[in-house]
């Protein structure tokens, strides 16, 4: 088969991704303009800051993959884009870059499922030994908790998703709420690094509930009011001392990731009763960059499966979180069977799996 080249565009949240990719597996280029430092005071992603985000940054982001790829847009094979999910007006502005560039150009187009493409990006990143399909993956972000079980290119099934928040947001959360010391890697790991500097108080643990025993789904917003709870109670973050708030932190990171943990083995228990022969697990997502959490799921995994056993992969961080190479790696085996999208293509903000 003749190398295939794809300009991928990806804007289905607070990131704004270029990239061009190979049909090989060659990451050409790979830009990723954030904008965590506009939503930071809000709590969230700003729905209408995060497209005005998109529409200043998607011609610049576009014109450096096509630079640092050392490739003219007439010289792209296809175009792929992300079509959902995401929200519906970051989803329009890629897909609208997407279809023009892909019209003016004449070339095929490829509107990509986002998780999909998340799941398949192990498949880019473990060559030449990927993991083989069927396989399971954890993807553990701001905007996911997911166990999601991928049995080919095109088949994907959520085993377990949030009933409420992330885990991710609420590493955030919980990191702002203890004003915890600040760490370029974000909040989440600042709370982790906070941990791992001192042995941590056990005595406040119990406070922690055990989200949902037994279901395979994942539930946060009980272990996050728990501790607000408790940060209330002492009078505010300000009047706790610095082994009470060890103690806490340390308990809600073992909690949460206690409940990856119980999950993870659910589900893998769940695929071996279906006969389905899962060898790997792939975490991904901001999260998974947490080694506490790496070392506590190598265990669970390892003890889970010692008749059976299931290999760990954890893709790099740079290719976990949101980005566009993932787009158009996901966008490859359609290009490649002629199976391209309609320029009248409209985004899909809500589309399962
Ligand atoms: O995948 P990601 O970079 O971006 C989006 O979700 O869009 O994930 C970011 C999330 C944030 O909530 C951040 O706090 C969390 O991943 N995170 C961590 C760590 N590093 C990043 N959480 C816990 N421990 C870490 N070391
Ligand atoms: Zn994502």
């Amino acid at each position: 088969t003749r190398l295939f080249t794809v300009l991928a565009l990806e804007s289905s949240a607070d990131d704004t991704c270029a990239a061009v990719v190979t049909s090989t597996g060659q990451i050409l280029s790979n830009i990723v303009v954030k904008q965590h430092h506009i939503h930071e005071d809000f709590g969230g992603i700003h729905p209408y800051k995060a497209v005005q985000a998109h529409q200043l940054n998607m011609p610049g982001a576009v014109q450096r993959a096509l630079r640092d790829a050392n490739i003219a847009a007439a010289q792209v094979d296809g175009i792929a884009f992300t079509r959902g999910p995401g929200m519906t007006g970051c989803l329009g502005v890629g897909c609208s870059a997407a279809k023009t560039l892909a019209a003016a150009l004449n070339k095929p187009l490829v509107g990509v499922h986002h998780m999909q493409a998340h799941a398949l990006t192990p498949t880019l990143t473990s060559a030449p030994n990927p993991p083989t399909f069927p396989f399971l993956t954890l993807l553990v972000s701001g905007g996911h908790t997911l166990l999601v079980l991928a049995s080919s290119a095109s088949q994907f099934r959520v085993l377990a998703t949030t009933v409420d928040e992330s885990i991710g947001r609420v590493f955030d959360k919980v990191s702002r709420m203890l004003a915890l010391p600040w760490s370029a890697k974000g909040p989440g790991a600042s709370l982790e690094e906070f941990v791992a500097a001192s042995p941590a108080r056990e005595d406040v643990a119990p406070l922690m509930p055990r989200a949902m025993p037994g279901v395979l789904g994942f539930s946060f917003a009980g272990l996050h009011s728990a501790v607000e709870r408790f940060v209330t109670a002492q009078g505010g973050a300000a009047s706790l001392d610095v082994s009470t708030k060890h103690g806490l932190a340390s308990a809600f990171q073992r909690t949460a990731v206690g409940q990856l943990e119980e999950k993870v083995v659910l589900a893998l228990r769940w695929c071996r009763d279906q006969g389905l022969g899962v060898r790997h697990l792939v975490v991904s997502g901001g999260v998974a960059s947490n080694s506490y959490l790496r070392d506590r799921l190598g265990h669970s995994v390892i003890n889970a499966t010692r008749q059976d056993p299931v290999s760990l992969v954890f893709p790099p961080p740079e290719l976990c979180t949101d980005n566009a190479v993932m787009i158009g790696w996901a966008s490859m085996h359609r290009f490649l069977a002629g199976n391209t999208d309609e320029y009248s293509i409209l985004i899909r903000p809500k589309w399962s799996l």
